[in-house]
């Protein structure tokens, strides 16, 4: 059994908020500027989103076995995720229980205890206090719980992606997520026993708020201007045989691809429709990166018939999923929105490898295809990234103008038949549409006025 702590006062209704008006701050057309840029709100956020909800802290393969650890975020709360001697994921707070010094300072390791730099106290990695120099100068008893590491007391897994909340009351991790998680499925199915493992990562940290980031991540309005460059980059040489986000070009909305919503402020869009079903399909829309024409030569030549289908293990599965609020899945890549302050955000793209689990593939064949996926970090993820952050800043830029007050997500709002509520509870779109971004907000609208019941907790 593990000691519970009841967090602050109970209820504690948003501190320095209290009195804002979240309906007009939240309208379903448009959101004040105020939610991007004010301090007071982000603190807030701090608790209530990152906190109140399940939060994405890492993924399994990054802690693969007993001791392992990395250092993480859950909001601005340091945190170390670790695999304990007896197999258990934990969240720890990366905190000193002494003087408050953050305990561990790399990213990533292996060890059964960790030692705080600052005076040496020393914590297995359970989080319980397991002793401290020269005790015979505290009158105090030190095995009190007290002094073992805050956690996060409710931490679960689905399908590897480990998610963390502080809020008792909330939704067991697999309802949370809902039927955004059949499409977690399938984005994990195509590859060998269903798995990925992840790799390093690369790292972006944009002057803007983390919230222009998640109203981007399903946004299929901006693709064809703001990407333009990497779009013309990517078919230069490709005439009619269009690739990458290509068909973003000409009137996007009557494609096939579309946006759905899927509840608890998540959503995917799905461009999978736009995929020809055939071996080499989805290779063929990956766009221009460095070396692929070589890469897909040797493939043929080397395993003939099965080419083309070991190169769509390697492409980037055309479809946006994104769990409210830090989590995406595109490509073949994890996204994670790291808030840093009210106007900072690190947005980090953790690329993927497959694993041949029944040994069906080969190693020559595993080897390859992993070394192609680490090549498609040079398509989108370095080229795409750039265009969104740079709009990301110069939004927090302009949101500067304090008398020009709203941000309008009405693309799709009052036109018939064009938004479809559907019997789950879903809401499909053109790919242009805002509705995904309408309805994000009704849930941080939600989660800014709960009351959660938050705890942390402490080994006995
Ligand atoms: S702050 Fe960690 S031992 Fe003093
Ligand atoms: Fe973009």
């Amino acid at each position: 059994m593990t000691a519970l702590e009841k967090i602050g006062p109970q209820p504690t209704r948003l501190g320095g908020t209290a009195l804002y008006d979240w309906d007009y701050l939240v309208q379903e057309d448009r959101a004040h500027r105020l939610i991007y840029t004010d301090p007071a709100i982000f603190e807030a956020e701090m608790r209530h989103i990152f906190g109140g909800t399940w939060t994405y802290l890492a993924h399994e393969s990054e802690i693969a076995n007993a001791n392992d650890f990395i250092t993480r975020r859950m909001g601005l709360r340091p945190l170390i995720i670790v695999r304990d001697s007896d197999g258990k994921i934990r969240a720890l707070y990366n905190r000193c229980t002494h003087r408050g010094t953050t305990l561990c300072r790399w990213e990533k390791g292996n060890t059964k205890s960790f030692q705080c730099p600052y005076h040496g106290w020393n914590f297995l990695n359970t989080g319980k206090l397991r002793g401290v120099p020269w005790p015979e100068g505290y009158a105090d008893d030190m095995r009190d719980p007290k002094y073992n590491l805050a956690q996060v007391p409710r931490v679960e897994s689905y399908r590897g992606f480990i998610f963390g909340t502080l809020n008792l009351d909330a939704l067991p991790l697999n309802e949370h997520l809902g039927p955004i998680a059949t499409i977690i499925d399938e984005w994990l199915g195509r590859n060998p026993g269903g798995k990925v493992v992840v790799c390093e990562a690369n790292r972006f940290r944009y002057k803007g708020n983390w919230k222009l980031a998640y109203d981007n991540s399903c946004d299929g309005y901006h693709v064809a201007y703001s990407h333009r460059s990497l779009l013309e980059t990517e078919n230069r040489f490709a005439g009619e045989n269009a690739k990458g986000m290509a068909y973003y070009r000409n009137s996007p909305d009557t494609q096939p691809m579309y946006m759905r919503y899927t509840g608890h402020g998540n959503h995917f869009k799905d461009k999978r429709p736009n995929l020809e079903k055939r071996p080499g399909g989805l290779w063929a829309l990956e766009s221009a990166h460095p070396g692929m024409e070589h890469y897909e030569a040797d493939f043929i030549r080397r395993y003939g018939d099965r080419a083309f289908a070991l190169l769509d293990l390697a492409g980037s599965e055309p479809v946006n999923i994104n769990v409210f609020p830090n989590f995406s899945l595109l490509g073949n890549h994890i996204q994670v929105f790291e808030p840093v302050s009210v106007a900072e955000t690190n947005a980090i793209w953790y690329g993927t490898m497959i694993v041949d689990a029944d040994g069906s593939l080969g190693a020559d064949a595993v080897t390859d295809i992993n070394a192609l996926r680490m090549r498609t970090q040079e398509g989108f993820p370095n080229f795409g990234e750039v265009d969104d952050i740079a709009n990301f800043e110069q939004i927090q830029r302009g949101l500067m103008a304090i008398e020009d007050e709203w941000v309008y997500m009405n693309r799709g709002l009052g036109i018939p038949d064009r938004v479809k509520t559907h019997e789950d509870g879903s809401i499909t779109a053109p790919a242009t549409d805002e509705a995904f971004m309408r309805e994000h907000f009704k849930e941080w609208k939600r989660l800014m006025l709960a009351r959660p019941n938050f705890a942390i907790q402490r080994e006995p």
